[in-house]
């Protein structure tokens, strides 16, 4: 039996993203997120047009998505109700949020060069993502999320993820994304049955 219901989230359960920007004054900016998902060579983020990594993201147009496996949970949920805006906005400081500039210290992750952009890597992250910003679509008002178009130009991965040492194919037995769903952390189970579309993307890439 199904019920019709009025929830105020529908956050299905996606993987968490760190994305790491620059601030006016050169300083690094780290924020979670997980409204993000990906097609071809392409990444499209939904996040507040008033967070400090969208003015960074829309001033600087760089960023990198930093993907944390699910044992690097403790170290995001210390960047929870933080933000890299100062002042707060209002809406956020009802909710608890404060100003934090050291957000790499806060979690104890460490930053370190990308290749391409001046944002950083999160070393710990196994997979690091350079990325260039290509538009933003605004929601529909009252709302100040925007949906944010990113190109990948790097990808950097944890060699042990590769599969079987192959240069361009990563083991989605290997990957431990983080998940979010509803706002709390998952991690994934273990592959449930084998996949009919595995196989073509397979077979295209595995002589690379
Ligand atoms: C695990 C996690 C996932 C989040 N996902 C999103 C998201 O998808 N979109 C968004 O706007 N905010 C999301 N947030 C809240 C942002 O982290 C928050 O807006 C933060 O202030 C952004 O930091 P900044 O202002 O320094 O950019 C998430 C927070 C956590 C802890």
């Amino acid at each position: 039996m199904h019920k019709t219901i009025d929830p105020n989230i529908l956050y299905f359960g996606t993987p968490v993203v760190l994305i790491s920007t620059l601030n006016e004054d050169g300083s690094a900016n780290l924020a979670p997120m997980s409204s993000a998902w990906w097609l071809n060579q392409s990444c499209m983020l939904g996040m507040s047009s008033k967070s400090q990594t969208m003015l960074n993201l829309q001033r600087e147009h760089e960023c990198v998505l930093n993907l944390p496996s699910s044992n690097l949970v403790s170290s995001v949920d210390r960047l929870a109700l933080l933000t890299g805006r100062n002042p707060v906005p209002e809406a956020k400081e009802e909710m608890g949020y404060r100003y934090e500039p050291d957000k790499f210290g806060t979690c104890g992750l460490t930053s370190g060069s990308a290749d391409l952009v001046k944002a950083p890597l999160v070393k710990e992250c196994p997979v690091q993502l350079e990325a260039q910003f290509v538009k933003s679509h605004s929601f529909e008002e009252p709302s100040s999320l925007v949906a944010t178009e990113v190109k990948i130009l790097r990808v950097h991965i944890e060699e042990e993820l590769l599969m079987g040492g192959k240069k361009n194919y990563i083991n989605p037995e290997e990957w431990r994304p983080l998940i979010m769903n509803f706002c709390e952390f998952f991690s994934l189970g273990s592959k449930i049955h084998p996949s009919r579309l595995a196989k073509p993307f397979m077979d295209a890439n595995y002589n690379n």
